[in-house]
């Protein structure tokens, strides 16, 4: 599959994109981004003890996305990722290739772009590098904050929880007022911490308005993810995101999804569920779930 990178780099147009990535109108971040005054995502302070857990509760049911400092996460070590996925994708095209995902394997480790055209044969400006990082027996090292005895975690998996690093990398495109890096969605995982860079692109849909994410130096982004939203029966929420490109600038991401097992059974947590409060959602596999999602299967 030819990657965006190698496309982008053999644009002999500045000002205009081949015709599968101009998203349909309806989704064109030029004609849907609100441009008004808006509400900014919350940002958490991990260090202040006495307020966090109910800053983390109310952003969670309010917004389903939050920004964390004092996260004590050293910035040499975020800044060491950040350096290492640069790289990568600074690599020659065919070295990159060799760490190209396969398919067939059955596992989504590797170096890719989305393969898939939407129902509108449009496609997403982006490439990406994705690789296990949780648990030990499938990796080298992995970062998840301490929540001691909390019935989410455990019902998550605790240690036994899946990390998955993706590595997002958008090259600059002549028209982000009419592509997407990636399209609108909702995460599959339980939460999504993702490391930002300075190029911002990054857009949450608020009281239906698509609205930018500001650039926090060193705060990591929390985004609930849809498992989180199932455990709680719809108490805390999955935000819907997308991302954008920039025009002179590469854009990179580094999202880590933790999700559960494979074969965890997921489902609304008893205490979430009551005769006022039935359950909203069906209990299964995390591994069904996502297949059902990734293929776009109901659920
Ligand atoms: C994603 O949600 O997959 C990408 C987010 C980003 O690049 O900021
Ligand atoms: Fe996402």
């Amino acid at each position: 599959q030819v990657k965006v990178q190698a496309i982008a780099s053999m644009l002999q147009s500045k000002d205009t994109i081949p015709p599968e990535f101009v998203r349909m109108e309806d989704e064109q971040p030029g004609a849907t981004t609100y441009r008004g005054p808006a509400p900014a995502v919350p940002v958490i302070d991990l260090a202040d003890t006495d307020r966090v857990v109910d800053a983390i509760a109310d952003a969670s049911r309010e917004w389903g996305i939050f920004q964390l400092v004092n996260h004590g996460i050293p910035a040499a070590v975020i800044g060491e990722l950040q350096r290492v996925g640069r790289e990568f994708f600074e690599l020659p095209q065919e070295e990159k290739e060799a760490y190209a995902a396969d398919p067939r394997s059955g596992s989504i480790e590797g170096y890719g772009t989305q393969i898939q055209k939407d129902p509108n044969g449009k496609k997403a400006w982006g490439d990406y590098l994705f690789h296990n990082v949780w648990p030990p027996s499938r990796i080298n090292h992995g970062m998840w904050p301490r929540l001691e005895g909390s019935a989410l975690k455990k019902a998550l998996g605790g240690e036994e929880m899946d990390m998955l690093l993706k590595i997002n990398y958008y090259p600059p495109c002549p028209r982000p007022d009419l592509a997407l890096g990636v399209v609108a969605h909702s995460d599959l995982s339980a939460v999504t911490i993702l490391v930002p860079s300075d190029v911002p692109g990054l857009q949450i849909s608020k009281d239906d308005r698509w609205i930018d994410i500001d650039y926090v130096p060193g705060a990591l982004i929390i985004h609930i993810g849809d498992q989180i939203e199932i455990l709680s029966n719809g108490k805390y929420k999955s935000v819907l995101h997308r991302a954008t490109v920039n025009k002179e600038k590469v854009r990179i991401s580094w999202p880590v999804f933790c999700s559960p097992p494979p074969e965890m059974m997921v489902g609304p947590l008893p205490q979430f569920v009551s005769d006022q409060n039935p359950a909203k959602y069906k209990t299964k596999k995390y591994k069904d779930y996502q297949y059902c999602k990734l293929n776009k299967l109901p659920q």
